[in-house]
């Protein structure tokens, strides 16, 4: 398994240009199955979870070009010729978000056998909204053996209202709602960027869906979506990693390509913290001031501050004078990254979803181990700052979600090199 080894202490100085959003992208790929026309999508992450989705789509039947030249990063997806509608366990156990190809192949072909997608290292993420809403829509669902079975002559349009804010719960059933028969209004749904994208991409294709990103979307069925070109929206939580690590190095760094309109709950936070920005429409240049100032976090679903940022905002407020309460609610295990901090040196206690961070630490650089997708990336802040040597272990992690992060980070001036494994893996080894 690949690792970074990480040396402390420079300041981040230039430009880094930000991917298309793995986020956005994810449901992007997964809404080609409600047409049997290509679909074309542009600004594509070359993360290992888009190439978990090629290869999930592929298993279907669905034909997908996936090319990362130097002018796009391009997938294009043609489901004309679906002979399994199913999501094996083999892909789903390494990436959750497979699920949301259930509401799509439900409302496409009637018949969808998705596995269930286990635990997570975060927390138990059930999908129990996904399968109440698809019912609702009118699909017969049975799980057994670890499968969701859904199935439905044509799902019908009706009232639905969320129990609790899911982002791919509220699009899972965006998608599976542009077929149905009739008009679908969705109550407390997510306002994630990501899920007004999907609209944008669907509307394209000849869904007609009112209300994305707003609490409530409402959608008139029609028979039959064809296909488009679309654009992925900027990676928000890949631009606000990069923004901290500025400001965390004490550095002057420009992060391009990115929307800052989608960073309102960062931005106003950093300034609490002392940081201001200059932004542009696609632009946030930070610098570092030499002092930060402790500041209390509370995550919620969007607009508020993203949990997907709550790692990476942790490791700021090591290094901030005086004490910062970061407080989790979306995740009941979101925390894992703190403990490997405290191997650096960081003062952090954790009080069930609260974490009181003492700052300023000095850090120390450390073996530690990368246990999700954003605590990697807040490891790898940490060890911008830390005095000496960290190496970071299971870097596929970080892998999933951030495209070649440790160019982008060597190319503004951070000591940072990867290290496949010391023995590589006899060919035929099997595992990837
Ligand atoms: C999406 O996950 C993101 N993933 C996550 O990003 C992100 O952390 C999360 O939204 C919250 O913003 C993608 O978009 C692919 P949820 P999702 O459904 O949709 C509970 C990353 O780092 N819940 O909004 O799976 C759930 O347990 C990843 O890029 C139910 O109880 O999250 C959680 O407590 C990590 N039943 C809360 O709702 C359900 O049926 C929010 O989860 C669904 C969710």
């Amino acid at each position: 398994m690949d690792k970074f080894v990480i040396r402390g202490g420079n300041p981040l100085l230039g430009t880094i240009r930000i991917s298309g959003a793995k986020n956005a992208a994810l449901p992007a790929m997964a809404a080609a199955l409600l047409t049997d026309e290509p679909v074309i999508l542009e600004n594509i992450p070359q993360v290992r979870d888009i190439e978990t989705t090629r290869k999930l789509l592929a298993a279907m039947g669905a034909e997908v070009e996936l090319g990362y030249g130097r002018a796009h990063h391009r997938t294009t997806l043609c489901c004309r010729n679906l002979i399994s509608p199913e999501a094996s366990y083999e892909l789903v156990k390494t990436m959750r978000a497979s699920t949301l190809v259930l509401g799509p192949l439900v409302s496409r072909c009637g018949t969808a056998r998705v596995s269930l997608p286990g635990g997570c290292a975060i927390g138990a993420r059930p999908i129990d909204l996904h399968i109440k809403g698809l019912e609702r829509l009118g699909a017969k669902i049975t799980t057994e053996h670890g499968y969701v079975e859904a199935s439905a002559d044509r799902l019908k349009g009706t009232e639905i209202v969320f129990d609790k804010i899911t982002v791919t719960g509220t699009e899972d059933l965006l998608m599976a709602a542009t077929l149905a028969e009739g008009q679908t209004v969705i109550q407390n749904c997510a306002r994630e960027p990501e899920v007004a994208d999907l609209a944008e991409l669907l509307n394209k294709m000849g869904a007609k869906i009112e209300g994305a990103g707003t609490p409530t979307i409402r959608v008139k069925g029609v028979d039959k979506l064809h296909g488009a070109k679309h654009r992925i929206i900027p990676d928000r939580i890949e631009a606000a990693t990069f923004i901290i690590a500025g400001a965390l190095t004490d550095g002057d760094l420009n992060v391009t390509e990115c929307n800052p309109d989608h960073l309102g709950a960062l931005l106003q936070k950093l300034q609490e913290v002392g940081i201001k920005t200059r932004n542009t429409k696609d632009s946030v240049r930070v610098e570092g001031n030499g002092t930060l100032k402790a500041a209390d976090v509370v995550t919620e679903e969007y607009p508020g501050f993203p949990t997907d940022m709550q790692a990476q905002f942790m490791a700021l407020a090591t290094q901030a004078e005086g004490t910062s309460i970061v407080t989790e609610n979306i995740f009941e295990n979101r925390f894992m990254h703190a403990q490997e901090m405290v191997r650096m040196g960081a003062n952090i206690k954790i009080e069930g979803s609260r974490a009181v961070v003492r700052g300023k630490t000095q850090l120390s650089g450390a073996a530690v181990l990368a246990s999700d997708l954003r605590a990697s990336a807040s490891l790898v802040l940490a060890a911008l700052v830390a005095d000496g040597e960290t190496i970071i272990d299971r870097v596929y992690h970080i892998d999933r979600g951030y495209e070649h992060i440790e160019e982008k980070l060597r190319g503004v001036g951070a000591q940072i090199k990867r290290i496949g494994e010391i023995f590589p893996k006899r060919r035929g080894s099997g595992a990837a």
